[in-house]
């Protein structure tokens, strides 16, 4: 199976009408479809979302928002360089916790470890591979009890539920990335779910210069109006997707890879990577091959993101992949 782009041809003609119509309407920014992009991702997410120009910015302003700035935040070393980095950028010390062998998640044993010792004002979660972390109900209750900020990020996550509950909701706020490689892309864009409202007004306004007051030292984080059409239609074409990648998985896949990641009872993975435990032929690799402690040089001892790091591979699974 191939590379391929989560999109279905048959969505072109509307995504090309949606573009016409911004060609006529001479909105390539602010407008309609970036709007519609948002009520659909929050119909689906069960939350308010606002769009993002990248991941990076709605992680920002989520930062920024929490005023983590000069305390400490904790983040699972087996994820993306861009989940330490946000929190570098947002002028917050990061420190790593470990993750767990069965489900490349942060670990909730590490987690307490690393609260009592570092007593961080926000951790980051990352549901890693399209799954939620297994351990999402205790790390969200712990953070709770003490006040601390958690943040998901669901970069990997589209589609994905757990007895219908949706990445972003056990969090103060998730942030999912719209990529080229993700389930579903806008080729580059990002979204911030959350309840909190004044998170949501915070959005508004860190995306768009702090316009309209300015009291919010805000950047340039918009999505344009072109990426938010197929947005629309992305969304809309998810479910699809899923149910496809899912179907696929438990047809051809399981049977041939008993030793895989298994997801708990009632949860649907968005199989953004289809994960297992030992080396195959065809694999796409790693989901990620250096931990970020790694590559950031610190010394820390996290034994199962080391075992993880060499013992997991990806099998090739793309919507409609032949
Ligand atoms: C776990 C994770 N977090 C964050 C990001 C960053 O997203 P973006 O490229 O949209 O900024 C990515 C991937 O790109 C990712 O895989």
């Amino acid at each position: 199976m191939r590379f391929r782009i989560g999109f279905d041809p048959d969505d072109r003609k509307k995504v090309h009408d949606y573009w016409d119509e911004i060609f006529t309407t001479q909105q390539w920014t602010e407008g309609k479809f970036t709007a519609m992009f948002e009520e659909k991702w929050a119909a689906w997410n069960g939350l308010p979302a606002h769009s993002f120009g990248s991941w990076s910015g709605a992680a920002l302003t989520a930062l920024e928002f929490f005023k983590v700035k000069g305390k400490i935040v904790l983040c699972p070393s087996n994820t993306f360089m861009a989940t330490p980095l946000s929190v570098v950028k947002a002028g917050a010390r990061v420190e790593f916790v470990d993750c767990n062998r069965e489900d490349l998640c942060l670990s909730f044993e590490d987690l307490k470890r690393k609260v009592e010792r570092f007593k961080p004002a926000a951790v980051w979660v990352v549901h890693i591979g399209g799954h939620i972390a297994f351990e999402i109900e205790e790390i969200s209750r712990f953070c709770k009890e003490r006040r601390i900020v958690l943040l998901e990020d669901c970069a990997h996550a589209h589609g994905a539920s757990w007895n219908g509950r949706k990445p972003g909701s056990w969090g103060e706020a998730g942030i999912y990335s719209f990529y080229a490689t993700k389930t579903i892309t806008t080729g580059e864009g990002g979204i911030l779910v959350s309840a909190n409202k004044d998170l949501q007004e915070f959005s508004k306004q860190s995306r768009n210069y702090g316009k309209p007051d300015f009291t919010v030292e805000g950047l340039n984080y918009r999505i344009n109006e072109f990426a938010a059409a197929l947005g629309v239609v992305q969304v809309d074409r998810m479910a699809d997707i899923v149910a496809w990648k899912k179907a696929y998985a438990e047809k051809h896949l399981d049977p041939k890879f008993p030793n895989r990641v298994k997801f708990p009872e009632g949860m649907i993975s968005g199989y953004y990577k289809y994960i297992i435990f030992d080396p195959v032929e065809k694999s796409t690799g790693k989901v990620y091959d250096q931990p970020c402690h790694k590559i950031m040089n610190r010394d820390d001892e996290l034994p199962n993101t080391d075992w993880v790091a060499k013992n997991h591979w990806c099998v090739p699974l793309y919507y409609k992949g032949e």
